[in-house]
């Protein structure tokens, strides 16, 4: 073990069960270097697979990543190609790695609009690994916190209107339970990268009870050492334990 406890309830210092991180500032990665905006997402991709192994190596139970918001279609035409193509791509390269590691894959958010290709790909991927124990990675795409509220919704009224519910039937914790990612423990960490202050329509309802971390480094720089020092902080924060983020790249590093 470590100087770092894992999950400890009754000392109340637990690490982060559930993550969930807004992948921003790949534009901003690749412009600084001249390069196109896509070559951000390509590199976002290798901070993608480290953010994977360090959840994994923490044990954290479930990792979810805002690839692709609502909004996300208004980019250039371009670059909303290249994302599809690329998620393709990386659905097709990672899933055997993502299975051989007993990760559950989940693809959260509306995929009606995505192409036969691409649901395709989501869903073998997803059946691939549904029945893994190991960590769930959940990929938000085309994904929005008001449009999960919003189908949660329509759900519960089409039970109402087939007469299977009343509305006094209706709590926070029976709403929960029609929204992506009920059926995992809530959101511990929310993590922002790329300088804003903002959650951007991601996981409204999950967040509510987040602590929120944002950090000035951009997606593709996000590695080892911002992940150790944004789960140290966490854990400085909701335990009063004053972690740093050394002692975390210790303790992963004990468990590698
Ligand atoms: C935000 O940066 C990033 C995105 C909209 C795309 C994120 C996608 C990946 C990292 C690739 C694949 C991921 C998976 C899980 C398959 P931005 O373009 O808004 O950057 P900026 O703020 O600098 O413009």
């Amino acid at each position: 073990m470590s100087q770092i406890p894992a999950v400890d309830a009754a000392s109340g210092k637990a690490s982060p069960r559930h993550i969930a991180i807004i992948m921003d500032g790949n534009g901003r990665w690749a412009e600084s270097r001249g390069k196109a905006r896509i070559m951000g997402h390509k590199q976002g991709v290798e901070a993608v697979r480290e953010t994977v192994r360090c959840a994994t190596r923490l044990g954290v139970e479930a990792l979810t990543l805002f690839a692709f918001s609502s909004e996300n279609w208004r980019r250039p035409e371009e670059e909303v190609n290249f994302l599809m193509e690329l998620f393709l791509l990386v659905l097709g390269r990672e899933v055997k790695k993502l299975h051989k590691n007993n990760i559950k894959l989940r693809v959260i958010g509306d995929c009606s609009a995505f192409s036969a290709r691409l649901k395709k790909k989501i869903d073998e991927a997803q059946a691939l690994t549904a029945d893994n124990t190991g960590l769930v990675l959940n990929v938000a795409a085309n994904y929005g916190g008001r449009w999960d509220i919003v189908q949660a919704t329509r759900q519960l009224v089409e039970q109402a209107v087939q007469g299977e519910l009343q509305s006094s039937d209706i709590t926070e914790d029976f709403f929960a339970k029609q929204l992506c990612l009920a059926e995992l423990p809530a959101v511990d960490l929310m993590i922002r990268t790329g300088g804003d202050h903002r959650i951007s329509n991601f996981l409204l309802w999950q967040l509510a009870y987040a602590e929120l971390y944002f950090t000035d480094t951009l997606w593709p720089d996000f590695g080892e050492q911002a992940f150790s020092e944004a789960v140290a902080a966490f854990l400085s924060r909701e335990r009063r334990f004053g972690c740093t983020g050394a002692q975390v790249r210790a303790w992963m590093n004990e468990s590698k």
